[in-house]
């Protein structure tokens, strides 16, 4: 049996062809952000692909068709998707765990060296054509060597920064709900107390998903815990963090830079972080190699296959 999905999802030309080759797909590159209309044109569908910036709420949910049994969203993060309301309605709800871990943890290392290089002032300086030949004293940033990582979040992810920092003789914190074991902290020293955490950085890593438990976690308060030399790195949501009080300490050297590859309100982001030479900001490019989009479509067409035949798959939330 061909299974019947809707892909909402403007996806690269190899990963639609992947797809079509598995599954009746059917794509509304149109209705990406569009979820109030796609809930009306996909009846009879078994399955629905959705990714950012669509929003499944509680009342796109209560009207999607019978026949939708699977809402699969291409992304790991789930905070676009109402995940009470899903499993009210006894929806199942797939995402791309693990494909992309590499990807992600690659993505953070050249925010810690964009923002500690200070690669953002060293750009505009060369393409501006305003470099006047190598200064001792030139964009001195900070090295990472000896430094503290701390990772807040020690998930899929948060271990795959480690793992790089390590590389880059960093020493690893991380604050979690929980200590992990001690297989995968691999030498990593757990802080259960925020404060504890927070000031013996150099440099905190936001890794974390976002949750209302997680919204906001950096902000005026927190930043405050933090060493005034300190450096932040969000490459989980953008609203972790609070932009005003983030903005505050950067423009006024509280902290000495940060590294963002996500930000609230996306792409409508806070203006006032353009105008910050100690900021170094990727357009949410956390996850994207092809190769790594290709392993998201495939990690969904294979959760599909096996819920249809009765099984769990690993990327079953
Ligand atoms: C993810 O996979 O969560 C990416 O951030 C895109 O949404």
């Amino acid at each position: 049996m061909t299974l019947k999905v809707a892909v909402a999802a403007v996806l690269p030309e190899s990963v639609q062809q992947l797809l079509s080759r598995q599954l009746e797909a059917t794509f509304f590159p149109e209705l990406v952000g569009s979820p109030d209309k796609l809930v009306e044109c996909i009846d009879g569908y078994d399955a629905v692909i959705i990714s950012l910036p669509a929003q499944i709420t509680d009342s796109v949910m209560a009207r999607l068709p019978e026949s939708v049994k699977i809402v699969a969203t291409y992304s790991v993060g789930l905070d676009h998707i109402d995940l009470s309301a899903a499993q009210a309605r006894g929806l199942v709800v797939l995402n791309t765990p693990d494909v992309l871990t590499d990807a992600v943890a690659d993505t953070t290392l050249l925010l810690m060296l964009g923002a500690a290089r200070r690669v953002t002032e060293s750009i505009a300086l060369i393409r501006e054509r305003r470099w006047e030949g190598w200064r001792p004293t030139q964009l001195l940033g900070s090295s990472l060597t000896n430094k503290t990582l701390g990772v807040l979040g020690m998930g899929r992810i948060g271990q795959a920064i480690a793992d790089r920092a390590r590389a880059f003789g960093m020493q690893i914190s991380y604050h979690n709900r929980s200590r992990l074991s001690e297989d995968k902290e691999q030498g990593a020293k757990y802080f259960a107390d925020k404060e504890a955490f927070l000031n013996q950085l150099d440099m905190l890593v936001l890794a974390c998903g976002l949750t209302e438990q997680t919204r906001g976690w950096l902000n005026r308060q927190t930043i405050a815990m933090m060493k005034d030399s300190a450096m932040v790195v969000n490459i989980g949501r953008g609203d972790l963090i609070d932009d005003e009080s983030l903005i505050e300490a950067l423009s006024s050297n509280q902290l000495r830079a940060a590294g963002l590859d996500v930000f609230s309100n996306e792409p409508d982001i806070n203006p006032a972080y353009y105008d910050l030479p100690n900021v170094f900001m990727l357009p949410h490019i956390g996850s994207s190699t092809i190769e790594t989009r290709e392993q998201m479509a495939q990690i969904l067409v294979d959760g599909i296959v096996q819920v249809s035949n009765g099984q769990r798959p690993v990327n079953q939330v």
